[in-house]
């Protein structure tokens, strides 16, 4: 087969990844657990066009169309270097041709390079003829944005930071239906952020307290693991805030400093505290940017997301429940 269609989901973060231990390889600092956002779906096809060697031996120039959008520049030398990691893997010179579609609306704000790298890396195996394992594809997916890795695996997974390439993958802890979760994310500004995660990785090392983040990350991990595996929101909300505090914490302090948040942001912080004490199952968490990903459980996702759409400076909410793994598709 030359051609292949996968289509996956972006993931948020609830225990963040945020510097890495080797930035050629993105083996991260520390280990993260996610959970797949089912709806806001990346689809991508990649057909190679010759999967013999040339005469002249020349792979010639891939081909990246987002959105029916033609891309050149940065973007297209990041997914062809990724190519090259198949090309080397399948012993193939051929050139690729790219064409990635997201559904969710462009420009919400919503990182997409996680459901971006991950659906590349199954249409493009595929199409060149590897079968690769879940492991195998996490690894590959993770060298073209780290948190791809977690967009392989279904439902609520668990990023092992391992020693090398090979054992730095993500794994599902527990399937889509084990916690009927939702994100209600507040969109509070569309623009397109201004220092990218992969500037963002490099800088936590510059922050005071990143050493002091990634000291307590295992106990994090373990706490926000069990209070996933045990259905246990008031524990994941405390832990998933203060992972949350943390993150923005490093970026604010880094050298330069980051400042993601909007005035908007702090305001659905606040209100999402309200509404916990008040008896509403609900918890932020923030990414590079100044969206607002508020979870809950998904039988209150349509009152959650009205309340959070009331608030001033929130331009729309989106809605995802727990989604599934990457997939082939006809
Ligand atoms: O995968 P990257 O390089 O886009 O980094 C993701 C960084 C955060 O979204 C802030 C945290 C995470 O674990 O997803």
């Amino acid at each position: 087969m030359h051609s292949a269609t996968a289509i996956s989901f972006p993931n948020i973060a609830f225990i963040k990844y945020w510097g890495n231990r080797d930035e050629c390889l993105r083996l991260p600092a520390n280990g993260s657990i996610s959970m797949n956002l089912e709806g806001l779906e990346t689809h991508t096809k990649v057909t190679w066009d010759k999967l013999r060697v040339t005469s002249n031996g020349l792979p010639g120039i891939d081909s990246l169309t987002i959105n029916g959008q033609s891309i050149t520049g940065a973007g297209l030398q990041r997914v062809a270097a990724f190519l090259d990691l198949i090309r080397q893997m399948a012993e193939i010179k051929a050139r690729a041709a790219v064409v990635s579609q997201n559904n969710f609306p462009a420009g919400a704000g919503i990182a997409s390079s996680a459901s971006a790298f991950a659906s590349l890396a199954l249409a493009a195996t595929k199409a060149a003829g590897l079968d690769l394992s879940e492991v195998e594809l996490s690894c590959l997916a993770r060298r073209g944005s780290g948190s791809a890795c977690r967009s392989i695996p279904g439902g609520f997974v668990e990023w092992h930071p391992g020693a090398g390439d090979n054992d730095s993958f993500a794994v599902s802890i527990a399937p889509p239906e084990y916690w009927p979760l939702a994100d209600c994310i507040a969109v509070v500004s569309a623009k397109h952020k201004t220092t990218g995660s992969t500037q963002g990785h490099a800088l936590a090392g510059s922050s005071r307290l990143q050493a002091a983040r990634l000291d307590d990350a295992p106990r994090r991990l373990d706490i926000c693991r069990r209070a996933i595996l045990s259905r246990d929101l008031e524990a994941f909300a405390q832990i998933v805030e203060l992972d949350s505090n943390l993150l923005h914490a490093v970026m604010m302090t880094s050298n330069p400093p980051l400042f993601y948040w909007q005035p908007a942001t702090l305001t659905v912080m606040q209100a999402v505290r309200t509404w916990r004490a008040a008896g509403l199952p609900v918890c932020y968490t923030i990414d590079a940017g100044p969206n607002v990903h508020v979870i809950t459980e998904a039988v209150e996702a349509a009152r959650v997301a009205d309340l959070v759409g009331s608030i001033p400076g929130v331009q729309k909410v989106l809605v995802a429940p727990v989604g599934g793994p990457a997939k082939l598709v006809e």
